[in-house]
């Protein structure tokens, strides 16, 4: 078969795959290494999702008090609830402070201390002294707006080193020779409505998250996790994709992020009753606790009948006891978003919230140079060639069953370097490059054809909403064995139904309708994976909480998950064993214990 496609081809040593933090910091590390490099992106890069984070980047610098990078260490692992691999956790949070010192060279302005310092501020579940000491202040923030000073830098930073862009470029599949090597990308320019084929020795993927799979997310319209789609496609795994973070404070019925910040500046949350209910939930770190155990506590108090509101549906966060002075400094964006998404004045009234989907743990299953993973026979560690993952889209896994808030830019920007480094290492500028045969391509043009020709008798919108009632009622904060279980039948009907998809729009130029279904495919996969591997796992931990098995279990669930979708929709799990080691000697293994804040 040939169809009739006009194809443009590119030759990189490097193919980035998305502009957010990540993609732009490995863009150009890979330009400043003297690769030829060039980023696909289908958003311009300063709308990548990035721009959207507000509270802040982690570090131990102690500028405020006195802080260690083994400490933050700790926390992770905690945080993760066991379940991160903590050579890659060491590398993070080793790193960390050269990562703000780099992005504070590069420009990003941060907000500084009375002496000049950047300022920090704490964040959930950053502890000192290994969790026996008081609260670390450690987020390093530009007010409420740092993914928009970060990712505005990086920008900057890849304009100065040359690296090329393909805007506005919506990536289609991997193309992928017979031995497994990924050799480039093919994508379709918007604008123009041209195909093209860029071969590359290297493929890095820098998609970000799926959060749009779910009803409510506090993720942009653009968040479909397109890295993932085409690696599933690909016939790669994904990892531990049960683990979908809710952040406790979306606003109510809008699903807009307000940051952990708030909580950190002082702010916390009230029940019906007026009551500080998280006291009762996480007696030291209290309104500071995890992520997942916050958000848990919200649920229940709903749950229990103490939600706000006519329904009860919701909880109060309060900051109006600061001073404006404070919240007109550290957090102007969020009171503007309270202003427009829930009327409030912040300085006068609380702000109603509710816990929202707000990041993905699982994803691309790589090593901590930003090498994707698979399992090949007895290796659990097996690379597959040609191929990176970094950031939202990757499962490095530094954040295992719960991520901690603000180690995620600090992921971004440590593992894009990361694969810069590596890159650099492995790869020789101007080598020949190896292309996938010309039945990658046909297979891939294939399936774009087919979809946008589809003429069955469903809207892409309504399969969308399917899904994601779906995802929202059955893998939700808390799961159960029923709930799981009806969740894979109705999730995998949704995914069927996908053969019956109706695409109106046969032009190839800003043809939205039929980005969406694009998008929409790659949701239909994760969301998949996501369910099945909810149900398989018999057992709770961090952002999993399944309540007919409310414990953790080391001896059976101390590892990750790995899923394929295969393209008739079955789900197919294996295992990958969790690092229990550290890099180097610098640190200690923190061995699994009882989690409590
Ligand atoms: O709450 C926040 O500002 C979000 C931060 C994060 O997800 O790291």
């Amino acid at each position: 078969m040939s169809l009739a496609y006009p194809i443009v081809d590119h030759e990189y040593d490097v193919i980035v795959v998305g502009a957010g933090g990540a993609g732009l910091r490995a863009t150009f590390g890979m330009a400043e290494a003297g690769l030829k490099t060039a980023c696909v992106t289908k958003v311009f890069p300063t709308r990548s999702h990035t721009v959207a984070a507000q509270g802040g980047i982690s570090a131990a610098l102690g500028n405020i008090s006195e802080d260690n990078w083994r400490w933050h260490f700790y926390d992770t692992i905690k945080g993760s609830d066991w379940l991160g691999d903590q050579d890659a956790i060491e590398y993070m949070c080793k790193n960390a402070m050269d990562a703000i010192v780099e992005l504070e060279h590069y420009g990003v302005p941060f907000s500084r201390t009375p002496e000049g310092k950047i300022y920090q501020r704490p964040f959930g579940g950053m502890t000192t002294q290994y969790g026996e000491g008081p609260p670390a202040v450690r987020t390093c923030c530009a007010a409420d707006r740092t993914g928009h000073a970060v990712l505005h830098t990086l920008y900057g930073q890849a304009l100065r080193h040359h690296a090329e862009f393909f805007i506005e470029y919506f990536a289609i599949d991997l193309l992928m020779d017979e031995a497994g090597k990924c050799c480039g990308v093919l994508a379709w320019n918007l604008d123009d409505g041209t195909l093209h084929r860029f071969n590359a020795q290297m493929v890095v993927l820098a998609t970000g998250g799926y959060g749009r799979a779910y009803f409510s997310c506090t993720s942009a319209h653009t968040c479909t996790g397109d890295g993932g789609g085409m690696a599933l496609r690909a016939g790669l795994p994904l990892q531990d994709m049960e683990f979908v973070q809710f952040h406790p404070t979306g606003v109510y019925g809008a699903g807009c992020l307000i940051t952990e910040g708030v909580r950190g500046e002082g702010g916390f949350l009230r029940n019906s009753e007026g009551e500080r209910f998280m006291e009762r939930y996480a007696p030291t770190a209290k309104d500071l606790a995890s992520r997942d155990v916050v958000s848990r506590s919200m649920t229940m108090e709903i749950r229990e009948g103490r939600g706000v509101g006519p329904e009860k549906d919701h909880i109060y966060l309060h900051l109006d006891h600061l001073s404006p002075e404070i919240i007109h400094e550290r957090l102007p964006g969020i009171a503007e978003t309270a202003k427009i998404f829930a009327g409030v004045d912040v300085t006068k009234e609380p702000i109603p919230v509710l816990p929202t989907v707000h990041y993905n743990m699982g994803g691309i299953p790589t090593n901590y140079h930003g090498e994707v993973v698979t399992l090949a026979g007895n290796d659990p560690d097996a690379i597959v060639p040609g191929l990176m993952a970094i950031g939202e889209a990757a499962c490095v896994s530094v954040h295992g069953a719960n991520r901690l808030g603000s180690n995620s830019l600090l992921d971004l920007v440590v593992f894009g370097r990361a694969a810069a480094h590596r890159a650099k290492e492995i790869l020789t500028p101007g080598a020949a490059i190896k292309r996938a045969p010309q039945a990658a391509t046909e297979q891939a043009l294939a399936r774009f054809d087919a979809c946008r020709h589809a003429k069955g008798s469903m809207r892409t919108s309504e399969i969308r909403r399917n899904m994601q009632r779906t995802m929202q009622n059955h893998a939700a904060v808390f799961r159960t064995q029923e709930s799981l279980a009806d969740g894979c039948g109705k999730i995998a009907e949704v995914w069927a139904s996908y053969a019956h998809l109706n695409v109106t729009d046969r032009s190839m130029v800003w043809n939205s309708d039929l980005v969406e279904a694009l998008e929409l495919e790659n949701l239909l996969g994760q969301a998949m994976v996501t369910m099945f591997s909810a149900e398989n796992r018999k057992e709770s931990r961090g952002a999993h909480a399944h309540e007919d098995f409310s414990d953790r279990h080391d001896d059976e669930w101390l590892r990750h998950t790995v899923a394929w979708i295969d393209g008739n929709g079955q789900v197919m799990i294996d295992y990958r064993p969790v690092h229990l080691y550290t890099l180097t000697d610098d640190v200690a293994v923190v061995p699994p214990k009882k989690r409590v804040y």
